[in-house]
């Protein structure tokens, strides 16, 4: 393969950037979200803005009443999504790390968004599987950003809690074209694969995937819908 030009990615980043600046308005609550991530030393593995604003644009597309998070980190795409619930409307978030909890705690304080968001803080197969226990109300729209070798796993746990309609949206889906390598030991890239392999044989869901640049480089989303229960 022909090696791309160095300045591809800088181009893409700066398009990214005209994008946000007309696209997204320039917004306290998310920007002390980001600065308290890095100050707690998070990983910057956050949603781009403009990509948090398609999450934003997806959940009121939907109309989405309650929303399913796997992966909260810092809260920022938590903050995004749970912006666009109505009234009443509710946000489940899953997160492993205790401290990436606590700093998303406070980041959805400031944005005005604790009283209609959930963090639950554990693995997320276990909080999927308490969810499916208790019976909870099935989720209009939910975001698969965690642990990538688990996402076939997180797609059986998303059929089981959504309805006809569900959108599923799944963060990370082409990592700069490496998802092509077969013979991967990344388990992160083999579950991106299997993935696709699941999506492409599950009757219930219809899916589509996006290849994206911008600040976050070369990557993807899959969106996947529910059409059988
Ligand atoms: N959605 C966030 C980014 C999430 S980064 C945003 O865009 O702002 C991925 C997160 O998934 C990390 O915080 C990581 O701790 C969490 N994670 C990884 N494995 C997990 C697991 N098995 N269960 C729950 N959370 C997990
Ligand atoms: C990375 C990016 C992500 O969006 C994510 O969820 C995990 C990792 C990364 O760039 O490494
Ligand atoms: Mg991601």
């Amino acid at each position: 393969m022909k090696k791309k030009p160095a300045t591809d990615a800088k181009l893409w980043a700066a398009v990214d950037h005209y994008i946000g600046e007309r696209l997204v308005p320039p917004d306290a609550a998310l920007e002390a979200a980001l600065e308290a991530n890095a100050a707690a030393g998070l990983p910057a593995i956050d949603v781009s803005p403009v990509q948090g604003k398609l999450l934003h644009v997806l959940a009121l597309t939907k109309g989405a009443r309650r929303i399913l998070e796997i992966g909260t980190l810092g809260g920022y795409s938590t903050i995004w999504m749970a912006r666009a619930l109505p009234a009443g409307g509710r946000l489940v978030t899953l997160e492993a790390e205790p401290k990436h909890a606590k700093v998303a705690r406070a980041n959805l304080k400031r944005a005005g968004m604790s009283q209609k968001v959930e963090i639950c803080v554990g693995p997320a197969a276990h909080s999927l599987a308490l969810l499916v226990k208790k019976r909870a109300a099935p989720f209009d729209l939910i975001f698969i950003d965690a642990d990538k070798e688990n996402i076939p796993a997180y797609i059986g746990w998303a059929l089981k809690l959504a309805k006809r309609g569900t959108l599923i949206v799944i963060d990370n889906v082409v990592r700069e074209g490496a998802i092509l390598n077969a013979a991967s030991k990344d388990p992160d890239i083999q579950g991106v694969r299997a993935m696709f392999e699941l999506l492409a044989a599950e009757p219930r869901l219809s899916a589509a995937a996006i290849q994206t640049v911008g600040t976050k480089k070369w990557d993807g989303l899959a969106l996947a819908v529910v059409v059988g229960k």
